[in-house]
């Protein structure tokens, strides 16, 4: 299986790039940053600000020539887990800016790679998400990150229909509260948190599609 997975430098990303190797799979990981570090297996480094369409673009470019094909996409990368804002004060600036990053960067690369992963015997599309973006527990606070969540929450709900009849199975994954730079301490630990992105990310072919999901196991949208 050849699978991209965005913001794999760190974090939830980088343990679902290892796990992904670990299980024998080719990785492209992507990162805005290089990749100083030797993860080892078969882990390709590519450069993707998932905010930049020409970032976009070249790796859409740069797998369609090395393997023509794409099998998971884990739009994994996230931004602004605000807890220091309220909605009825929130910086529309700075939820906007989360939007760039949480939903039109996955949104985006969804759809450039979208031909990549038609050609896919058992193409997957992985969105994580965060239980944040739960409506049926919806509270106050972190409007920009919850609002963006269910956004993309959404957008699974929509790619998945849409794309059933071509096989591809599309979900939205809650990692857990995971001890990241994200989660902060306290959390569990990263291992834990990817396990059920790799999941979603090597369904078999009769798995769920259009689904909300924790350690494989639903969530109330
Ligand atoms: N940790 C939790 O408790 C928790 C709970 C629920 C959901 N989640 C979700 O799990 C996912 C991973 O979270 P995490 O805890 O691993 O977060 P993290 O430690 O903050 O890592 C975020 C990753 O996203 C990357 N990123 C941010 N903006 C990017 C962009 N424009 N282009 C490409 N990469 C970008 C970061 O790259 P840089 O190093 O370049 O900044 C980093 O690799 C997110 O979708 C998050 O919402 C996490």
């Amino acid at each position: 299986m050849i699978a991209l997975v965005t913001g794999g430098n760190r974090g939830i990303g980088r343990e679902v790039c290892l796990q992904l190797a670990e299980l024998g799979h080719t990785v492209l990981l992507g990162s805005r940053s290089p990749v100083a570090e030797e993860l080892g297996g078969d882990i390709v480094p590519l450069r993707l600000d998932v905010t930049s369409a020409a970032d976009i673009a070249q790796v859409a470019a740069t797998v369609s020539e090395r393997y023509g094909r794409l099998d998971a996409l884990v739009n994994n990368a996230a931004i602004a887990y605000d807890t220091w804002q309220s909605a009825a004060s929130a910086d529309l600036d700075a939820v906007r800016e989360a939007a760039e990053t949480n939903l039109y960067g996955p949104w985006r690369l969804t759809q450039a790679l979208l031909p990549l992963l038609r050609e896919s015997a058992h193409p997957r599309i992985v969105n994580v998400s965060s239980e944040a973006a739960s409506l049926t527990n919806m509270g106050g606070g972190t409007p920009a990150y919850g609002t963006t969540k269910v956004a993309l929450n959404a957008l699974t709900r929509m790619l998945a229909a849409e794309l059933r009849a071509d096989g591809v199975l599309v979900n939205a994954i809650c990692p857990g509260w995971v001890a990241t730079d994200m989660g902060g301490p306290g959390g569990r630990p990263v291992a834990a948190g990817a396990a059920g992105v790799v999941w979603a990310a090597t369904l078999p072919d009769d798995g769920p599609t259009g689904g909300f999901f924790r350690d494989g196991r639903p969530l109330p949208w």
